[in-house]
């Protein structure tokens, strides 16, 4: 669990967790304390064993209802007294109950230039709308989806032919350089939340 001084960081996947081998990468001077998946099969199990992190795996699909799975989801995070939860690519809406509990202290990543296209196909959206530019946000979590305060973001063009695919590589791009970035950035304390 590393000693009291060190920023403990718990990151929750659901998939490849690319962006989980940018934060492993990025050698930030934190201590990634815990990967918790709530798919056996993810990817990013496997890129935190190699990086020698310890790995839980709670399936949704044990619990009655998403009250009864976030309690025991809460109950395994916090056994790592995390300073911060990471939402990398974890594919479950959280009860406002846990929310509330990271207030402050949860982030997430989100494939587009918020407040624009919360939610999902982001890249199809935004595609279809015409615009001339797409992106990547880090913010912190609140109850309301995809709308918490916004920490940093970075920006690409839309090129002429772009699908929703290749759109989404060059976000992800991105989103390898920000996250941890933002991490970087809270754990030295230049960036705090305020609300
Ligand atoms: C990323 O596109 C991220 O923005 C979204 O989920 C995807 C996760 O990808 N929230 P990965 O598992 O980190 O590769």
């Amino acid at each position: 669990m590393g000693n009291d001084k060190d920023f403990g960081v718990v990151v929750l996947i659901s998939g490849s967790g690319s962006n989980l081998q940018a934060i492993i990468d990025a050698r930030l001077p934190i201590s990634l304390r815990a990967v918790i998946s709530n798919k056996a099969n993810a990817y990013g199990l496997e890129r935190a064993r190699q990086a020698g992190i310890p790995t839980e795996v709670i399936d949704h699909r044990d619990y009655a209802s998403r009250a009864d799975f976030d309690a025991v989801l809460q109950q395994h995070i916090d056994h790592y007294q995390p300073e911060l939860v990471v939402l990398a690519g974890f594919m479950r809406i959280l009860t406002d109950g846990l929310v509330e509990h990271y207030r402050g202290r949860m982030i997430n990543i989100h494939p587009s230039l918020l407040p624009k296209y919360r939610g999902t196909n982001t890249h199809a959206r935004a595609i279809e709308a015409g615009d001339a530019v797409a992106g990547c946000s880090v913010h912190w979590v609140t109850p309301e989806l995809d709308a918490g305060p916004v920490l940093l973001q970075a920006e690409v063009p839309i090129h002429p032919g772009d699908s929703a695919d290749t759109l989404a590589a060059r976000v992800l791009e991105q989103e390898h350089k920000i996250y941890p970035e933002a991490i970087r950035r809270i754990a030295s304390g230049e960036i705090r939340w305020q609300q």
